[in-house]
């Protein structure tokens, strides 16, 4: 190659580079308090999220808020149907139409979340359905391991509210849980990947003797335990006992939800349960795409996306599932036919009871 050509052959290559630049460069929007993001419409949504950590997260927890922020998204988007005639669907319509969505038995617990964000809600300049589902993605992004989720922005505000028996409860059974979901658009896979949820999570209602009981031992990290220890056997099963959706869990302090129990042992999700176990790249990966699903259940493909206003979420410091102190292999219920549960460690020393999540 001559001078002339490697110089010619170069320039090519620079304005090539500097052309891919130029176009990354045009979709970064620098906005007027420094943040940067992918478009200017995004720029509105950084002092929402601080509002959302300050007024409602309590500077940035994993707590109890964080935690029902998380549910209410789920209980707002579920209200819709891929056949239609079912409502909105990732609306906000839970938190404007509070009144009659509340009235709803499978909201139960969910009134002091809509509470909470009600006046702060109020002080934003979003409608309802971009604050419910911004609040979800702030929150789950101030646990520990979790994924930061999308954000897409500019859903118009509700017009109706989404009618009742379309969030499912603890007592419904695996068939009915499933078809549910297939109505809203979900496979079994994705069941299983949104309830990944449920490790950053507690029951206040379910029995109100016990309020703030959590699903699994570490309920401000979003780790795979509630995976591990859904799966250990001890439980009464109440065959002609409770209506209250409550298996008792091995754990003390812990509560294990009848539905979360029928799914880990079902022929239909027991493999997909059990392959979240100790492998949190699975678990936070299929929990994000389908949590992107259900924030655009409804929505037009109009909105835009803001993901990146989203903070990104804390790293695990243990990233190894173990089954809990006191606890070995032959406690497990493995219900994976295919494939044996893999072995973990044992946390060491007696076995301790988990405590509530504050400020249930
Ligand atoms: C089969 C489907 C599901 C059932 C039957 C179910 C049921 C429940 C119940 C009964 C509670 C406890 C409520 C209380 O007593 O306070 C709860 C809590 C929770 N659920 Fe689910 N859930 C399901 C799916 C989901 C999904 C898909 C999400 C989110 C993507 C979710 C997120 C949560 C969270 C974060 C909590 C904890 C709330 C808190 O600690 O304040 N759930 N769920
Ligand atoms: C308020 O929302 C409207 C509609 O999304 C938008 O045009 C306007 O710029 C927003 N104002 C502020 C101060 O963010
Ligand atoms: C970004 O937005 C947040 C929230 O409004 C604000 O606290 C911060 O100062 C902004 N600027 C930068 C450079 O992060
Ligand atoms: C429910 O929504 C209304 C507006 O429709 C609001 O005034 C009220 O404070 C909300 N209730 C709760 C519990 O947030």
């Amino acid at each position: 190659m001559s001078f002339t050509q490697l110089s010619a052959f170069v320039s090519v290559v620079l304005a090539a580079t500097q052309l891919s630049n130029a176009v990354a460069v045009n979709k970064r929007v620098t906005c007027a308090d420094g943040n940067v993001t992918a478009n200017a419409v995004c720029c509105q949504l950084f002092p929402a999220v601080a509002n959302l950590q300050q007024n409602l997260f309590d500077g940035a927890q994993c707590g109890e808020e964080a935690h029902s922020a998380l549910r209410l998204s789920f209980h707002d988007a579920i209200g819709f149907s891929i056949n239609g005639g079912k409502g909105g669907g990732a609306d906000g319509s839970i938190l404007a139409f509070n009144s009659t969505e509340l009235q709803f038995h499978a909201n139960s617990g969910i009134d002091d979340i809509v509470a909470g964000q009600f006046p702060v809600f109020q002080t934003t300049n979003l409608t309802a359905g971009d604050f419910v589902h911004l609040a979800a993605a702030v929150g789950t992004a101030n646990c520990p391991g979790a994924p930061q989720l999308d954000f897409f922005f500019g859903r118009a505000p509700p017009v109706a509210p989404a009618p009742d028996l379309t969030v499912p409860e603890p007592t419904d059974s695996v068939d009915a849980i499933i078809a549910r979901f297939a109505d809203a658009g979900f496979a079994p896979d994705e069941i299983v990947a949104l309830l990944s949820s449920h490790t950053v999570a507690a029951a206040d209602v379910v029995d109100v003797t016990i309020p703030g009981t959590p699903f699994d031992s570490t309920p401000f990290t979003f780790d795979t335990q509630f995976f591990v220890e859904t799966q250990l056997k001890g439980t009464l099963f109440p065959g002609n006992g409770s209506q209250s959706g409550e298996v008792l869990s091995p754990i003390p302090g812990e509560m294990r939800l009848q539905s979360d129990f029928e799914l880990s042992r079902d022929s239909r999700t027991a493999c997909l349960w059990q392959a979240m176990v100790n492998d949190q790249t699975r678990m936070t990966t299929q929990f994000k795409a389908a949590m992107h699903k259900l924030e655009l259940l409804g929505q037009p493909d109009t909105l835009v996306d803001c993901s990146d206003v989203v903070p990104v979420p804390p790293a695990l410091n243990a990233m190894s599932a173990a089954l809990p102190a006191g606890f070995s292999a032959a406690d497990v219920q493995g219900a994976c036919q295919a494939t044996p549960f893999p072995t973990l460690p044992t946390i060491p020393g007696p076995e301790t009871s988990v405590p509530p999540v504050p400020g249930s």
